[in-house]
């Protein structure tokens, strides 16, 4: 049957869609702008139905008439709840979301069917995978009769009816796809896994996962970690996608080898840029965040607070709690050596490096919220005071009396200053966690902090604040949303093991703040395949793959210590550079690729339904070597260069000025000639 394959719908199936968990919520909600643009009303995204966030995120609507109306309304005859809206995101994509408790009863018939449909089993007791299983099923009800009913309006006015592409993202939500499959539903779906669930689980082991990818009896590995219900499920959608995709290539190597399946291609994961008019705006907002930080340290270390914030640096990583796989353990054994080194230096730099890493919390540290206390009533009692003073000050003046300095400190106010400065005395050392941890004793990062006695001593210069809990702008200590923290720090560490993308570090470049990742997380890989020179530009990178666990370690505390030694202005030039590689990781270039994903798609499914094939796929493709972003200008040269254009090895060359050129990030095809031409895109070749 002839489909529209120019006009099609398009419907992007995720658990994250309105629901933040982690780095998927991200890539969906940033990508929406660019989707809404080429789709506008023809696009709609579906997820779960979370009574507790929902109603931030979405803003209820009447589906408008037509066949989405419909179907949901007999879906709702039938007891399934739902919620039809705009997500409230740049873009305001149409959005269901679907109770999946509304259909709990149906849970054990459901189980049954998947088992006899497709073989995968299910055993009691994952509420995950139960979860799964529902939300597949009533994503598979619903793309079903939308599918039949395009049809049968199809046999009656006579005109192609839109072609569907139901796209799928991770394995939470691909129950629905060997369902499609098995009762061939009239759409055409792509399947894009952002990790594989045994990758994750093996990695977080002590495994020595990259060496071995190939030789894993993957069967096996996922029974003994009691997933392997779970990797059915990931493995059956990987296989009966039309279209298969990942995220980057190291974990399309993964996926190869663990899932069976070589991904058709990747999509690597974009931001959504917003540029900053005033060249210098973004640094400003660093000055501003950094100051709030500056807050919270004075009154964390008050007592101690025996450093200078001029020659201090924030470190910091931020995360979910994977101690294994986010590489906190290496960060933390990174800082211990900072910390020798600083000091063995005699340095006046200190290091506060945070950790934002989310754990099972049951209070806030008494000792840190004291700080917080403590200080704020010490700048009360000051304002107090220099407002007295002034007041005096002006009388006297105006009388035309004489002003001397040591008659406006009363007696009253140095008493009261004393007493302010005498609570800030303290015995113990500033905490090293902001809150109460309901195991501490099995903590991994706090029995690591312990054993390398990392306790903010007076002679440490590099002291730590383990924060469990993610920020926002009301907690009472750190009172920062994410973004400000990031802005206000001036570098992010991120030395992931198992990592497929990794947003975090984009974030920070798109910010502005440099950052350190690895060569084991996609994000990295992109950086050094696209750049002459990554950390020029303030892109770290930690060889994890060829490299011994001590060598990664010490190569990252050498990093840190080069950051460390950095003046202020090089610091500055430092971030210019980065922000300036905001481009390459803004979703109008790096959206492109779901574009070629969606067109190999529609072309598996309806090859008959396309007028002509006959575009010079080479020319869409821009095939041949990606061009590489070279050094910038301002860099430092090479030691020999120096050396022969200054006669010295330090000096003129060393210090350069922030370069305002442009960076040429290597250009792509704009999508509409793509997608009104309806090319097929052999994504494979060009992306693997
Ligand atoms: N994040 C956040 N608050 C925090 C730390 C992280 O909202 O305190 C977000 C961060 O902005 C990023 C996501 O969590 O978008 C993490 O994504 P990533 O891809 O780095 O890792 P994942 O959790 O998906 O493995
Ligand atoms: C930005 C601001 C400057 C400030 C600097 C501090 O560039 O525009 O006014 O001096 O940040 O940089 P630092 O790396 O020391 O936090
Ligand atoms: C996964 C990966 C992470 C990636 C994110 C978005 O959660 O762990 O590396 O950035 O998905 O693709």
């Amino acid at each position: 049957m002839q489909r529209d394959v120019y006009n099609p719908l398009l419907f992007e199936i995720a658990w994250e869609v309105a629901n933040k968990v982690g780095g998927i919520y991200t890539v969906i909600k940033t990508k929406v702008p660019v989707t809404v643009q080429e789709y506008g009303d023809r696009y709609c995204l579906i997820g779960p139905l979370s009574y507790k966030s929902a109603p931030m995120e979405v803003e209820r609507l009447e589906p408008p008439p037509g066949i989405i109306r419909d179907t949901l309304e007999e879906m709702a005859s039938r007891g399934v709840k739902y919620l039809f809206g705009r997500w409230l995101i740049e873009g305001v994509p149409f959005v269901i979301l679907f109770d999946t408790a509304s259909c709990q009863h149906r849970l054990d018939e459901w189980k049954g069917d998947l088992w006899r449909s497709t073989g995968i089993p299910s055993p009691p007791g994952d509420q995950e995978t139960n979860e799964a299983i529902l939300f597949g099923y009533l994503v598979t009800w619903f793309l079903g009769e939308i599918a039949q009913k395009y049809n049968q309006d199809h046999d009656q006015s006579g005109s192609a009816s839109p072609a569907i592409i139901a796209h799928f993202h991770e394995w939470l939500a691909g129950v629905a796809l060997p369902l499609i499959k098995q009762r061939r539903i009239d759409l055409t779906t792509i399947f894009t896994t952002h990790a594989t669930l045994l990758g994750r689980y093996l990695c977080a082991g002590s495994v020595d996962f990259y060496n071995n990818l190939e030789h894993f009896d993957v069967d096996a590995e996922a029974g003994k970690r009691g997933i392997y219900h779970r990797y059915c499920i990931e493995r059956a959608a990987a296989h009966c996608a039309d279209v298969f995709t990942t995220v980057s290539h190291i974990t399309a190597y993964e996926s190869e080898h663990l899932l069976k399946r070589k991904p058709d291609g990747v999509l690597p994961n974009g931001l959504n840029v917003i540029k900053f008019q005033a060249i210098h705006e973004f640094q400003i907002k660093h000055a501003n965040s950094k100051q709030k930080i500056n807050d919270f340290v004075r009154g964390h270390f008050y007592g101690h607070y025996d450093f200078d914030l001029e020659d201090t640096v924030y470190f910091f990583t931020a995360g979910r709690y994977e101690y294994r796989n986010k590489g906190i353990d290496l960060y933390v054994e990174a800082l211990a050596r900072l910390n020798d080194r600083l000091k063995a230096a005699k340095s006046k730099t200190t290091v506060v490096a945070f950790l934002i890493l989310p754990g099972t919390t049951h209070s806030f540290n008494v000792e840190a919220l004291k700080g917080q206390a403590v200080t704020k009533q010490l700048r009360a009692t000051v304002d107090e005071i220099q407002d007295r003073i002034g007041k005096r000050i002006y009388e006297k003046a105006l009388r035309g009396e004489e002003i001397e300095a040591k008659d406006y400190l009363l007696e009253e106010d140095k008493v009261l200053l004393k007493r302010r400065v005498f609570a800030l005395k303290r015995h113990d050392l500033p905490p090293i966690i902001t809150h109460n941890l309901t195991d501490d004793g099995s903590d991994p990062v706090m029995n690591q902090l312990r054993r390398l006695q990392m306790f903010n001593n007076h002679h440490d210069r590099v002291k730590v604040i383990f924060h469990p809990e993610f920020l926002n702008a009301n907690n009472p200590l750190l009172g920062l949303d994410y973004e400000d923290f990031v802005r206000g720090c001036h570098l992010g560490v991120f030395p992931s093991y198992y990592e497929p993308w990794g947003y975090t570090p984009a974030e920070c470049t798109v910010m502005g703040v440099p950052s350190i990742t690895t060569n084991l997380s996609g994000f990295g890989c992109f950086m050094e395949e696209n750049i002459e020179n990554c950390e020029d530009y303030g892109i770290y990178i930690v060889d994890r793959r060829l490299k011994s666990v001590e060598e990664s370690i010490s190569q990252l505390s050498e990093q840190m210590f080069r950051f460390c030694q950095k003046t202020r202005r090089q610091r500055i030039n430092q971030r210019n550079r980065t922000e300036r590689l905001s481009d390459l990781l803004d979703w109008k270039r790096m959206g492109l690729e779901y574009i070629k994903a969606r067109q190999l798609s529609l072309r598996r499914a309806y090859p008959d339904s396309f007028v002509d094939d006959d575009d010079d796929l080479d020319d869409i493709l821009g095939n041949g070597k990606p061009v590489k972003i070279p050094r910038p200008i301002s860099a430092p040269a090479s030691p020999r260069l120096r050396q022969l254009m200054n006669g010295s090895s330090s000096g003129y060359f060393e210090e350069e000025e922030d370069d305002a050129h442009p960076i040429p990030i290597p250009h792509k095809k704009p999508f509409p000639a793509l997608h009104q031409k309806g090319v097929e895109v052999n994504v494979t070749d060009e992306l693997l």
